[in-house]
């Protein structure tokens, strides 16, 4: 955990939040790395779960609702943990809205599921979807944890993605199968092994108030076996519990039988932050190559900051560094997360982009001059090969 906490800060991947003033215990700042690492994190969850769906639209709704919308949900009520006191304690952030007295006491949401709820209505008015349906929302939530620790594991502000999936209330045992199997096929996407993910069924004195079945993933973190997603049965509670306190009907109208009823749920929940901690407790690795121990990052080339990186064998002779830029621009047109390199030996160069998780290095020599070749370094081989400059694009 040290090496993967120290890595992370070294590198750009992650930096204790409000570093200079000696940090904000639970809060975190993603680095040039850490921040192209989780939108690719994010990008391949949105395309698997709802580009490539049909029966799943996206949101994007406010940190910040009405707090009507948190009393029916049950939250101000009951989103509490123990103190060493035993006396509960509330862990949504609040806030003021508004100025002065007239402000308003509301919350930093502490799950994005309360946007998808209240929007329930919107989406059936305006896009019409047919049971059953998803909705899904990436997004910051906030929780004043008494405990922060581990890393960004257990964090005051992290960031969800979570699904919503409405079904008819008979149809929930066959959805929450089909999303227990599609927890599993995201982690086989970006690369964390299902070796190293375990199901744990939450006892009913265990879950959250809402739930009537929950399935925890559990992820052999470098500290213990701990959450890393969480699969939730939500039955009707929350539309019914808005639907009674907003007087709004949320009935859904079934077109086939005429039926009117509330739909229930099932809610895949992921957490980015602790997806990019496992990620790197997976990838990271030492061996030795030629004689010297190394660290690599083993990420997969979806996930990988950056895909790819160009060097000029020499930094001396300008016609290596022209052609080498010349390489890397056209490369950059088509993948633009590539980088460029000039510094140091070439030993050293491919250390640094080794332990950034690089796939592949490219190396303009002077055989490059003369046909148009390069040297393909592979990240976890050091192998080395010679490829057309034709031919990286659909290498990288
Ligand atoms: N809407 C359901 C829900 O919020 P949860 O189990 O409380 O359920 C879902 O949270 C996921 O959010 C967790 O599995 C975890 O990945 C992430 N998460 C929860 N609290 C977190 C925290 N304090 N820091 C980082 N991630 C957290």
């Amino acid at each position: 955990m040290e090496k993967i906490v120290s890595l992370s800060r070294r590198r750009g991947f992650a930096y204790p939040g409000s570093d200079i003033y000696g940090g904000f215990s639970g809060f975190w700042d993603y680095g040039p790395l850490g921040v192209e690492l989780k939108n690719n994190i994010k990008q391949l969850w949105w395309r698997m779960f709802v580009q490539e769906r049909d029966d799943m639209c996206g949101l994007d709704a406010a940190i910040i609702m009405n707090p009507r919308a948190w009393e029916a949900s049950g939250h101000v009520e009951g989103f509490a943990d123990p103190l060493a006191s035993g006396k509960m304690f509330n862990t949504m952030l609040r806030t003021a809205v508004g100025a002065g007295e007239e402000s308003t006491t509301s919350y930093l949401r502490p799950e994005t599921a309360g946007g998808i709820f209240v929007n329930f209505k919107n989406i059936i008015d305006s896009v019409h979807p047919k049971l059953p349906f998803g909705i899904a929302q990436i997004g910051k939530a906030f929780r004043n944890e008494i405990a922060p620790r581990d890393f960004v594991f257990r964090a005051r502000e992290f960031e969800q993605m979570e699904i919503e999936y409405f079904v008819r209330p008979s149809e929930w045992e066959q959805a929450f199968e089909e999303w227990r199997e599609n927890v599993h096929a995201f982690n086989d996407a970006i690369g964390i092994p299902r070796s190293s993910v375990h199901e744990l069924e939450v006892a009913p004195e265990d879950r959250a108030h809402y739930s009537k079945r929950t399935i925890d993933f559990e992820f052999d973190f470098p500290f213990g076996r701990k959450e890393l997603y969480g699969l939730a049965y939500r039955t009707d509670f929350d539309l019914k519990a808005h639907m009674e306190s907003s007087g709004v009907n949320l009935e859904y109208l079934d077109d086939s039988t005429s039926d009117k009823f509330i739909p229930h749920v099932i809610e895949p929940s992921f957490g980015v932050d602790r997806t990019i901690l496992a990620l790197l407790s997976s990838v990271y690795t030492e061996d030795e190559l030629g004689g010297e121990t190394r660290t690599y990052l083993k990420f997969n080339k979806r996930v990988a900051p950056i895909k790819a990186a160009v060097f000029p064998l020499l930094k001396n002779k300008p016609q290596l560094v022209e052609k080498a830029h010349e390489v890397y621009s056209s490369l950059k047109l088509l993948v633009p997360s590539i980088q460029f390199d000039d510094n140091g030996n070439i030993g050293k160069r491919y250390r640094r982009q080794d332990e950034i998780g690089t796939p592949v290095c490219i190396t303009i020599d002077f055989d490059t001059l003369e046909n148009d070749t390069v040297t393909l370094r592979d990240r976890d081989t050091g192998e080395q090969v010679r490829e057309s400059i034709a031919g990286l694009i659909s290498v990288i």
